[in-house]
């Protein structure tokens, strides 16, 4: 007897049918879930994963998520998980007061984090409690003797003198496009390895020669990020099987330690340099990362502003009307002194950190279990994220112009003192016992290379460039500031 084959088609969508069913389950625990949701506004908080594929969709956007999408739609504080990691996430200032001040010994930066950042082991960035209190007396040390600052302005003042602006001209004299971010960078890493090591690595130079130490720096800056964001099982195993991010990272570590080798050895006849080879690439981190950053976001901001860039000028020129002239001088330099009492240039520096603060999270541990001011609870080995970021945007504290570029709201009324802002307010240089020690050595720096930049030249942002942040805990830009840049006539 002959069996009839039973038509093909019949059974065409059996191979389809575990796939459409898996769908069909995701879509209805998708519904099951926004529904349950306590706030529809928010990301999914699924399973497992948690909050995973919305952060991995808007990666690409990731601050602006954080400030937008996540902290304003949730009243400025939330509590999500990552794959079983509970994270506390908030910009709210009495949360923050408590974390960083009221609060702090429950709130240290703890172990893991001295993990992520190996490369900086033992330092004062990684550590807490005691050998924190010990480090920082230290560093108080350096940071205010007369001797490294008055050095550290010297450092500066030349470099700008004699590398930054000569290689402005030749640019502006040849038409020439610059990338201003690249610029910045080399030039403040000059600064810092002729202070710290007594050196001159001559990166902002012509011939603009390769920068792979600078290249390693930024990659330990990625690389940590990746580790912030996956579980830590996942990036150590990586590490042991030196495979992905781990890999690059291993390769810069061997840089950087390269580098700092070769500088000690260079300094070894020269007594220039200022402190114990243990702490020095904390100091680069420290000085060039930072203020490279955020100069970077000045020269956009300034060049997005033309308005605020004649308002600096009135403030110049008066001090500048007042140098005597230097026979054969093309360009105008100004010094500590001329700019120390600068407040509107110094509200320019202040409104640009609000907006882009260099390092725009800070992440801490807990220790014990504790409840927030804003009412949510906090347990040992939860992790609390604060996003310096959205501090800046937050209505509540700013403003409704919160988003605009505005250093007059660093005035006081008849615009001649700069107002306090709390530091819970204004987290760019950190809060309570580990504030910034740097800070006003920093301001000083940005002020003297803003006031020489924005003086003696037109700096023109390019059009059709996308400026995008990179993945990294750092706000650096990705694709850096391609400028055009014109002499000023004098
Ligand atoms: C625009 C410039 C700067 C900004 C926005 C800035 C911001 C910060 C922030 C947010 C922290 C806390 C980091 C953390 O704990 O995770 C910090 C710490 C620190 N900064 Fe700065 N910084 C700047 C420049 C500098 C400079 C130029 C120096 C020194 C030359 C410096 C020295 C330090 C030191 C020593 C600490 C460690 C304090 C501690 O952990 O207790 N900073 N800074």
């Amino acid at each position: 007897m002959q069996h009839t084959p039973l038509p093909r088609m019949a059974f065409a969508f059996l191979p389809e049918l575990p796939i459409s069913i898996l769908v069909l389950l995701v879509v209805v625990l998708g519904l099951y879930y926004i529904k349950s949701s306590k706030n529809p506004l928010l990301p999914v908080d699924w399973p497992v994963v948690g909050i995973l594929p919305s952060l991995a969709i808007n990666l690409h956007r990731l601050h602006q998520y954080i400030a937008f999408d996540l902290l304003s739609r949730s009243g400025h504080s939330l509590k999500f998980a990552i794959a079983s990691i509970q994270i506390f996430l908030t910009c709210d200032p009495v949360n923050i007061q408590h974390i960083f001040t009221l609060n702090h010994t429950n709130y240290p930066k703890g172990e893991e984090f001295a993990d992520i950042f190996d490369v900086a082991r033992g330092s004062l960035f990684t550590v807490d409690g005691e050998p924190c209190r010990r480090e920082r007396t230290n560093y108080q040390g350096v940071l205010s003797s007369p001797r490294v600052v008055g050095l550290m302005n010297t450092c500066c003042r030349d470099k700008v003198e004699k590398g930054l602006l000569p290689f402005m001209a030749h640019m502006a004299l040849t038409n020439a496009h610059v990338d201003m971010n690249d610029l910045i960078m080399r030039l403040v890493f000059d600064m810092y390895a002729m202070t710290i090591f007594g050196v001159d690595t001559a990166f902002l130079s012509l011939d603009m020669p390769p920068v792979h130490v600078a290249d390693a720096m930024d990659t330990v800056m990625e690389v940590a990020f990746i580790r912030h964001i996956v579980p830590v099982f996942f990036w150590k195993v990586m590490r042991r099987l030196d495979i992905g991010p781990e890999r690059k990272l291993a390769a810069a570590q061997a840089v950087l330690r390269c580098f700092t080798m070769d500088m000690i050895m260079k300094r070894r006849g020269n007594d220039h340099g200022i402190v114990q080879e243990a702490t020095l690439i904390t100091y680069m981190i420290a000085g060039r990362d930072t203020i490279g950053t955020t100069l970077s976001w000045v020269i956009y901001n300034l060049a997005k502003n033309p308005h605020v860039v004649s308002s600096i000028h009135d403030e110049l020129a008066p001090i500048i009307s007042r140098k005597p002239s230097i026979a054969g001088a093309t360009m105008t330099m100004l010094d500590l002194d001329d700019v120390k009492a600068l407040v509107y240039l110094q509200a320019t520096l202040l409104e640009t950190l609000r907006l882009y603060p260099p390092i725009p999270i800070e992440r801490k541990s807990v220790v014990t279990t504790d409840v927030m001011p804003s009412g949510h609870e906090v347990c040992a080995r939860d992790i609390v994220l604060v996003s310096i970021y959205s501090i800046g945007r937050m209505e509540s504290v700013w403003g409704a112009n919160c988003r605009e570029y505005r250093p007059e709201r660093w005035l006081s009324e008849d615009g001649r003192q700069l107002r306090h802002v709390p530091s819970h307010k204004f987290l760019a240089f950190n809060s309570g016992p580990r504030l910034c020690l740097g800070k006003d050595i920093a301001i000083m720096q940005m002020k003297i290379i803003v006031a020489a930049i924005v003086w003696n030249f037109d700096v023109k942002v390019l059009d059709g460039q996308t400026i995008e942040t990179k993945l990294s805990c750092l706000l650096q830009m990705k694709n850096g500031l391609k400028v055009k840049l014109n002499k000023r006539e004098m």
